[in-house]
């Protein structure tokens, strides 16, 4: 039989997520300072020619079925269409998606669909201008908003939106988040804020939780548990006014669910990272660039799975935040 992305608990990996760059032409408050951080050598980061063969070799040999390009910022890699669009070639029948900042998706969400992308998770936090500019520390809304329209224009849904709340910034906008994306047909998720920011200043109790979150559309809304089963999926589903609306809670940290974890990540220098809080990384770029087979790229990918830990263990008593920021692992 084919080998599989198996861990040690039985967790299969079919998800893969691949960072294609660490830098992003934003600079979101909970994920980087003001300056940006030190990017990735060119010389380091997998060439379109490199991803494409290793997701390849996941899609081919070893059972991967969705692949999701992040970053940093997916739209700022130059070869971004071009990768998408021999990613369809060698993985027809896999779901392909970007989880992105939608800078720019206005100007490429033709190119990208026609591609083979199939659909957008979109990063937005506040729907306030002055609230996102203080957020991302850019003024930008509008280019967002545009990029928003121009995807659902392309097809490329169901689009979902990404939110992190942050107390004392956009905590008191849930609602009216929700109430936008619902009159516009995109699904939102509220995220909990993760201990992944460069800055290392996440603490437990400036999070917002997902009880509170709920709390604060509830006095808005009336919100009903999906029907649906969740599988592995991060985001929790509520129905909004019993009506087709939908809106997700991911509670990754008040209520973890790594152990129905189906994901494994590939940076973008070519290391396969077993879960977002890994404290170790398996190489592929070196044994790619040697010249190794597809069957040897496999056989390490298997073994990179060994070492993936249960869960996360934000709770645990000396709970080390992994090295590589969220920007350079890519959500
Ligand atoms: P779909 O629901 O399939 O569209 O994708 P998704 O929600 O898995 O992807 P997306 O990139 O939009 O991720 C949304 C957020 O979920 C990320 O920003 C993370 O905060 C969180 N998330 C994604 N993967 C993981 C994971 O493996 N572990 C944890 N704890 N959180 C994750
Ligand atoms: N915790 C949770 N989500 C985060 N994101 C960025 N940093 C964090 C964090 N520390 C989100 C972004 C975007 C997605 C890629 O990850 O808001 O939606
Ligand atoms: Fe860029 Fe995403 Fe980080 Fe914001 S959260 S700065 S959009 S990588």
């Amino acid at each position: 039989a084919q080998p599989r992305l198996v861990d040690r608990f039985g967790r299969v990996a079919t998800d893969l997520r691949v960072s294609l760059t660490d830098r992003c032409n934003l600079r979101c408050t909970y994920c980087m300072p003001a300056e940006g951080l030190d990017w990735m050598p060119g010389d380091q980061g997998l060439t379109d020619d490199e991803v494409v063969r290793l997701i390849g070799v996941a899609t081919g040999h070893l059972g991967v079925k969705e692949v999701r390009f992040t970053g940093g910022e997916p739209l700022v890699r130059r070869g971004l269409v071009s990768i998408v669009a021999r990613t369809r070639e060698v993985a027809p029948d896999a779901e392909l998606s970007i989880t992105t900042n939608a800078l720019g998706l206005a100007r490429m969400a033709v190119a990208l669909a026609e591609a083979g992308l199939d659909r957008v998770n979109v990063s937005l936090d506040s729907v306030r201008r002055e609230t996102f500019a203080d957020i991302t520390r850019r003024d930008r809304l509008d280019d967002v908003v545009a990029g928003l329209e121009a995807a659902a224009d392309a097809g490329l849904g169901p689009i979902k939106i990404n939110a992190v709340l942050l107390r004392g910034v956009n905590d008191d906008q849930a609602a009216e988040l929700l109430g936008w994306s619902v009159e516009r047909g995109y699904e939102l998720r509220f995220i909990e804020q993760m201990p992944l920011d460069a800055q290392h200043g996440w603490s437990r109790d400036n999070m917002v939780t997902a009880d509170e979150t709920l709390a604060a559309l509830s006095a808005a809304f009336e919100l009903t548990p999906a029907e649906e089963p969740r599988g592995s999926a991060p985001a929790e589903l509520f129905h909004v006014d019993g009506g087709p609306a939908k809106v997700g809670i991911i509670a990754s940290v008040t209520r973890p669910f790594c152990g129905d974890c189906d994901r494994v990540r590939l940076t973008a220098d070519g290391q396969v990272r077993d879960c977002l809080f890994a404290r170790s990384e398996s190489d592929l770029r070196t044994p790619l660039r040697a010249g190794a087979s597809d069957d040897d790229l496999a056989a390490r990918w298997v073994t990179a799975m060994a070492g993936k830990r249960a869960g996360h263990g934000i709770d645990d008593l000396g709970f080390l935040q992994p090295d590589r920021p969220m920007s350079a692992i890519g959500g």
